[in-house]
């Protein structure tokens, strides 16, 4: 049965939210669903490229056997990306870094529509893929700059082959995103979980964290999740419609 919309904030979360002082928002591949990026579980298709299972050419292993491949892969998704725009569930968190005296936004997403919307300082806890990451050196780049050789883009530092600045499948999140979301996770007063399906960890641990640290937990998704028996209100529903509403 799908989930009734919540076309309202309800007077319990208005006042917390004005209320608030540190606020945290952590975000999924829903957030960017409304400017045209596919999901990879719900309601989006599951992606396949080249008859190779999205987990399989976005993963260590294929980084390892057959970079051209990898890079192939990203360029055509990066074309897919350049043309979107971030939708109004991205201005809206944008907006929220003036109202809060501390908002942290800690996204999954690799795809920049919270930086293009505006939003700073944002966790990335899957990486960023604008940018790539020499091999050698670990200097990054900008993926618009990049000069290939034989398929696979060099260091402009140190001629190093370069790799997407993403964490693909069977790696390691970035040295110390998950550690500055987690420390914010246990200070925050609200907690906002937007458009994820909260299966993937270590990222779906973050409300929890919250949660046991006593804020607000606050879901906004169009369907249920993992993480909705944990949330102390479930707001049903797209991204882009129910976000703006806390600024009306
Ligand atoms: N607004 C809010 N939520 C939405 C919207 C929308 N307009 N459209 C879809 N959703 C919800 C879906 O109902 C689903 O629960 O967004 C969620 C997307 O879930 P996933 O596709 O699983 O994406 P995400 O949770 O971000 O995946 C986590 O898994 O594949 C890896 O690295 C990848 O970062 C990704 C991670």
């Amino acid at each position: 049965m799908t989930p009734t919309e919540t076309l309202s904030i309800s007077e319990e979360l208005r006042e917390r939210f004005a209320q608030a002082n540190n606020v945290l928002v952590l975000t999924g591949a829903g957030v960017s669903a409304e400017s045209g990026v596919p999901t990879f579980r719900g309601g989006g298709n599951t992606t396949v490229w080249k008859g190779m299972p999205f987990d399989v050419i976005s993963s260590a292993g294929m980084i390892a056997r057959d970079l051209p491949a990898v890079w192939e892969w990203f360029n055509y998704r990066r074309g897919l990306l350049a043309v979107l725009k971030p939708n109004p569930g991205h201005e809206a968190i944008a907006g929220w870094q003036t109202r809060f005296r501390d908002l942290t936004l800690v996204t999954q997403n690799i795809d920049g529509l919270h930086q293009a919307a505006g939003s700073h300082n944002v966790i990335e806890l899957h990486g960023n893929i604008w940018r790539a990451r020499c091999f050698e050196c670990k200097a990054r780049h900008h993926a618009r700059e990049l000069k290939f050789d034989n398929n696979v883009p060099v260091c402009f530092d140190c001629g190093g082959n370069l790799r997407p600045d993403v964490v693909l499948f069977g790696e390691m999140l970035p040295a110390g995103a998950f550690e500055a979301a987690a420390a914010k996770a246990h200070t925050c007063d609200l907690c906002f979980v937007v458009g994820t399906s909260a299966v993937v960890y270590p990222a779906a641990s973050i409300p929890e964290i919250a949660r046991g640290a006593s804020a607000y937990v606050v879901e906004v998704n169009p369907e249920r999740t993992a993480l909705s028996d944990l949330c102390d209100e479930v707001l049903t529903g797209k991204a882009g419609e129910i976000l703006p509403l806390f600024d009306q």
